[in-house]
């Protein structure tokens, strides 16, 4: 039986990092359904198109040549060839990638896109054979996937999001760091909360609060829920 787990959080939760361990523990696929928004918003500035014409920038998302790496050791995003896996984490990104997630033309492309991986890795009707997949994101647990085998909500407090963040980012978690990522963490929260629900778990959605948790113990914490629920 393939399994399908669905790990919704907000920015700083460490459900990237988590996310893909437990793939890797479970020998699932991983699919990082952040990265598909940030590969849209790389695709626009790369062609150009205005942000805030949301009609072009939905037809410009509806041609994008987006292939998703589904391993969890190494997740490659690529557009039309190009390997935009770093690119994709740059600040330039990060500070855009709310206009274009926030655009209901592209969720729905980029909805319909999850599911078929999705679908695709848990070998669906139709599909050859899958090994089942962990993805990751805002709104899998409620829109994408809602009959995920497992659905986790990560959360952590703010304090604990912005020293994740800060170390990622800046290498530290000094006052300086945390502050200079305090506006991107919250803002992009608050911008994606204008379309999403990620800060409270949803019917039949389990929480794993992971504040006080290293990120062993939070990988733990999720295998446990998966184990309980499988
Ligand atoms: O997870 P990550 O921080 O890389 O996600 C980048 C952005 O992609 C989020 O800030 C949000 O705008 C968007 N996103 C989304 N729905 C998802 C996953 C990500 O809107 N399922």
């Amino acid at each position: 039986m393939t399994l399908v787990v669905a790990i919704d959080g907000p920015s700083g939760s460490g459900k990237s990092s988590v996310s893909r361990a437990v793939a890797r523990e479970l020998g699932l696929a991983y699919l990082d359904t952040g990265a598909m928004y940030r590969a849209a918003t790389w695709w626009c500035l790369h062609t150009g198109v205005a942000l805030d014409d949301a009609v072009a920038v939905a037809a410009e998302v509806r041609r994008l040549p987006l292939a998703m790496g589904v391993d969890p050791s190494a997740p490659a995003v690529t557009v039309g060839g190009t390997d935009v896996s770093a690119e994709i984490r740059e600040t330039r990104i990060s500070e855009a990638v709310s206009k274009v997630a926030t655009n209901l033309d592209v969720r729905e492309e980029l909805r319909l896109r999850q599911r078929a991986a999705i679908d695709a890795e848990r070998g669906a009707d139709g599909f050859a054979g899958g090994r089942g997949v962990v993805a990751e994101g805002r709104d899998i647990t409620t829109v994408v996937a809602p009959d995920a085998d497992v659905r986790v909500l990560l959360t952590a407090s703010e304090e604990a999001r912005l020293a994740r963040r800060a170390l990622d980012v800046h290498g530290t978690a000094d006052a300086t760091a945390v502050e200079a990522t305090r506006d991107q963490v919250l803002r992009r929260d608050a911008d994606d909360s204008t379309v999403v629900q990620f800060h409270v778990a949803a019917d039949g959605v389990v929480t794993v609060d992971s504040s006080h948790l290293d990120f062993e113990q939070t990988v733990r914490a999720v295998l446990d829920v998966v184990a309980a629920r499988a």
